[in-house]
């Protein structure tokens, strides 16, 4: 397993390039399997995940070539099972759930696993595929859902969930008739995956807002794509100017995906401007300790909190972190405090009191943006931090550790 080594205090300075958004590019491959023929899809982030669901697709029998541009030939689908071995890697591999029952009227997906940031039910998407007049069983840890043809319905998510969203939008395409989805998730990641639906000749509107109106159409074709830019990733460069007392251009990115994390980075008294292809971002004299609390989208990101959480663990004073999407997602705080960090842990909350530096240590990553929260940590510690088990990090971040170079970390990937 990798590591990362890395030397603290070096002000990171220069231009990254944003990668394609990989809870984009993940819904946005699976739809491939509601269109016959090949669709192609630009701007795919080279990541782990991403060879998961390619993975994925290829067990089901479709073709799949290319890198940063995917071609995917969907003509024929050959089987309707995304096996537990696949899917206990990654939990997104669901997302063909709501596609091969809208195809097919056929499909068996393992139970998504839990992971470190929660139990991650999907009983929400379960439910709304019941609603559409799918009949779904649990078997043996597995879904097993079938339709003849999936009608049109009034659903309500109890919570805004965000492949709960896009697995049934995808379903609803081909149903019969009309399908409103209440209470639904606004995230960016599927307006994208809407904008796709209809270049394959869906009818959707609404998609941003909590309300997304779908009328059915008994076929599509494939369609060529581009994937929106990475928030998370932008949002970490950004958090990473501040806690460096740098300056980063953060190009390629969209700045009105990025409007909670920019007024709270403001707030801690960063500088942050557009630029021509992005945002400048350049950290102030003094790092102010704001209070952070998750929320569904156009809130807080919870896919930031680690990240923020690292930066106001030398903010100048008290700091309050809450976590309100996930149960379980302050996996960090520990590996957080090897490194001299004061955080108390109060239910849903985090009381992050600023200390003057931290230290390196030998840290682990538990979880995708626990370690981008280490990592960014291991930047302004006193002397040297290693992280384990970066694989973690290889699923959500293209190249991390070549970008922060670029951009004067002192950062080595230790095979
Ligand atoms: C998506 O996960 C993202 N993953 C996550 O990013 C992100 O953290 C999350 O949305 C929230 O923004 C992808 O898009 C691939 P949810 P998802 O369904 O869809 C509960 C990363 O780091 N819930 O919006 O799984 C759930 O437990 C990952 O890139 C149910 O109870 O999240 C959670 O508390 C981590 N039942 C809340 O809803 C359900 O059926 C929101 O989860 C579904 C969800």
């Amino acid at each position: 397993m990798d590591k990362f080594v890395i030397q603290g205090g070096k002000p990171l300075c220069g231009d990254v390039h944003v990668s394609g958004a990989k809870n984009a590019a993940l819904p946005v491959l699976a739809s491939a399997l509601l269109a016959p023929g090949t669709s192609t899809f630009h701007n795919i982030p080279d990541l782990v995940d991403i060879k998961t669901i390619k993975k994925l697709l290829k067990n089901l029998g479709v073709e799949i070539e290319g890198g940063e541009t995917v071609r995917i030939n969907a003509e024929k689908i050959t089987k309707s099972e995304a096996p537990y071995e696949l899917v206990k890697t990654m939990r997104a591999s669901v997302l063909v759930l709501g596609p091969l029952v809208a195809r097919l009227g056929l499909a068996r997906v393992s139970l998504p696993g839990g992971c470190a940031i929660g139990a991650r039910p999907v009983n929400l998407h379960i439910k709304a595929l019941q609603d559409l007049g799918a009949q779904v069983e649990l078997n043996n840890g597995y879904i097993e859902a079938r339709a003849k043809k999936l009608k049109g319905a009034d659903i309500y998510f109890d919570i805004p969930t965000v492949t709960g969203t896009e697995n049934i939008m995808m379903a609803a395409v081909l149903a019969e008739g009309t399908t409103v989805l209440n209470n639904s998730a606004c995230e960016p990641e599927i307006v994208n995956l809407a904008d796709v639906l209809k270049s394959m000749g869906a009818k959707i509107s609404g998609a941003g807002s909590d309300v997304i109106t779908i009328e059915g159409v008994t076929s599509l074709v494939p369609a060529e794509a581009s994937i929106i830019p990475d928030r998370i990733e932008a949002g970490t460069f950004m958090i990473a100017a501040g806690m460096t007392s740098g300056e980063i251009n953060i190009l390629g990115c969209n700045p009105s995906h990025l409007e909670a994390l920019v007024n709270k980075l403001r707030d801690t008294g960063m500088k942050i401007t557009p630029v021509p292809g992005g945002l400048k971002a350049s950290g102030g004299t003094k790092i102010r300790s704001v209070d952070v609390k998750t929320l569904p989208y156009p809130g807080f990101a919870t896919d930031l909190q680690a990240q923020i959480m690292a930066y106001m663990s030398v903010g100048d004073g008290l700091s309050v972190v809450t976590e309100t999407v996930f149960e379980n997602r302050f996996m960090h705080v520990s590996e957080l405090m090897r490194m001299g960090a004061d955080i108390v842990i109060q239910g849903g909350s985090a009381i992050v009191r600023g200390v003057p530096a931290l230290h390196g240590a030998q840290t682990m990553a538990t979880d995708l943006r626990a370690s981008a929260s280490l990592l960014l940590a291991a930047l302004v510690a006193r002397g040297t931090t290693e992280i384990s088990r970066v694989y973690h990090i290889d699923r959500g971040y293209q190249a991390i550790e070549k970008k922060f170079s670029a951009l004067g970390a002192d950062i080595k990937r230790i095979k």
